[in-house]
């Protein structure tokens, strides 16, 4: 090939690309879909928006839970970490780019515990108020998965372990790998990475020390008689169907 050919080759080409640049910028930008509308009940507040949900029940409708009892867990233990919830949240969100590391990671952390607390209460008295009957798919699966009476004996020992100190006890559904798993947590934070709570006990003494003192079995007794499984199969299904879109 001459270099004649070469340099008329090369200026088709360029031309060649400079049209078809032309053509991309007259072309006009699609807009990215919009994006998917979040479910029923489910829209964030907003940063430091947090309101605490009202009892379900009757506050001195439970058995063996005084109205005193669970009236002041939920409106000042409860309603209190939602309140620090928001004070974090906006706390963080003020924060300057060049804060101190130990300001930020004191502030993730706090935020970790009262969001953490708030999802754990919501889900503990909303699991009370029932008669403490049980019946359905996941009464099933955990007997057959425990042993039957096995995961009630081990839910029991769990919280009797935290008995006079603090934390939660929660049966939840690991939505990594479908198993049901009992966990516990010494304070709001050490939940299991990727897993719906289902049953929620509070083992905290702010939960019973008013009715029962240092008495943590007679509480503990006391929650099994309140529970309302109705709820707590709900969730089981909700979290099934979640793992199941999930992939
Ligand atoms: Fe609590």
């Amino acid at each position: 090939m001459h270099r004649r050919d070469l340099l008329v080759g090369g200026a088709v080409s360029s031309a060649a690309l400079l049209a078809a640049a032309a053509i991309a910028d007259a072309a006009p930008v699609s807009k990215p879909p919009p994006a998917p509308p979040l479910p029923k009940g489910k829209t964030p507040p907003g940063l430091g928006k947090h309101a605490p949900v009202p009892l379900a029940f009757k506050p001195g409708a439970l058995t063996g839970i005084s109205e005193k009892m669970i009236t002041s867990h939920h409106d000042k233990n409860y309603a209190g970490a939602v309140k620090n919830l928001n004070k974090v949240e906006i706390d963080l969100a003020a924060l300057p780019h060049d804060a101190p590391g130990y300001l930020v990671a004191g502030l993730r952390e706090k935020q970790l515990t009262y969001g953490n607390s708030l999802v754990l209460h919501e889900h503990y008295f909303g699991n009370l108020g029932g008669t403490g009957k049980r019946s359905g798919a996941l009464e099933t699966r955990l007997g057959t998965d425990f042993g039957a009476g096995a995961w009630e004996a081990q839910v029991r020992a769990t919280a009797t372990a935290l008995g006079g100190g603090s934390g939660w006890v929660v049966v939840g559904l690991s939505l990594h790998d479908g198993s049901l798993v009992i966990s516990s947590s010494g304070n709001h934070t050490q939940a299991v990475a990727f897993g719906a709570p289902l049953l929620v006990l509070d083992m905290y003494e702010h939960a019973y020390a008013i009715d029962y003192g240092a008495e943590h079995a007679a509480y503990i007794d006391a929650f099994f008689k309140n529970i309302a499984w109705d709820v707590v199969e709900a969730r089981y299904d909700r979290a099934m169907k979640a793992l199941t879109a999930l992939g």
